[in-house]
């Protein structure tokens, strides 16, 4: 009986018919898989997360052409306020715990492996409401230069508050 390897041929026999891998993702989907694979290697990012009950604590994991990625933790009660991301779009994958993120489109839980994307303009809060801390990591592309706060009742409007961009802050989300 012929496989589908006997009739197609082995693609890692021939690896120079493959596409080749980017070094560097370039793409949405890229960043997510980055994500992703950042993720699972879980022996890699484990001994890098702190907690910090005065702040969230947050890490440069990597830069590349274009984008950045970073480690964050986020102790029960802990919450980036709403905000947006200026000119920059991102991938939020929750590594450990849970988190909830609030946004225009409403309220929504994310458990360890969730991702969300988001594209500039994007209002979101996200909030460790659980009871255990969590570890989240963000891809920002371009990397993130700016992340304006909007006030709290921004998130039940749309589009922001007119006055978001008089608030800013050096603290990611
Ligand atoms: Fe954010």
């Amino acid at each position: 009986m012929n496989s589908d390897v006997e009739i197609a041929g082995d693609p890692l026999a021939v690896p120079h018919l493959l596409p080749p891998v980017p070094s560097h993702p370039s793409t949405v989907a890229g960043f997510a898989g980055l994500a992703r694979t950042i993720a699972a290697d879980r022996a890699a990012w484990a001994p890098l997360v702190r907690y910090d009950a005065t702040t969230r604590w947050y890490h440069r994991l990597r830069t590349g052409p274009g984008y950045e990625v970073w480690l964050l933790s986020w102790v029960p009660g802990q919450g980036s306020g709403p905000h947006d991301h200026g000119p920059s779009s991102g991938v939020l994958t929750v590594l450990d715990g849970e988190l909830t993120e609030r946004s225009t489109r409403g309220t929504r839980a994310l458990g360890a492996g969730a991702q969300r994307v988001f594209a500039p303009g994007y209002v979101h809060e996200v909030v460790n409401d659980a009871l255990e801390p969590a570890v989240s990591l963000h891809v920002y592309f371009p990397g993130l230069t700016e992340m304006p706060m909007h006030p709290p009742h921004a998130l039940a409007c749309t589009p922001a508050h007119p006055d978001a961009s008089a608030l800013r802050t050096p603290f990611l989300g």
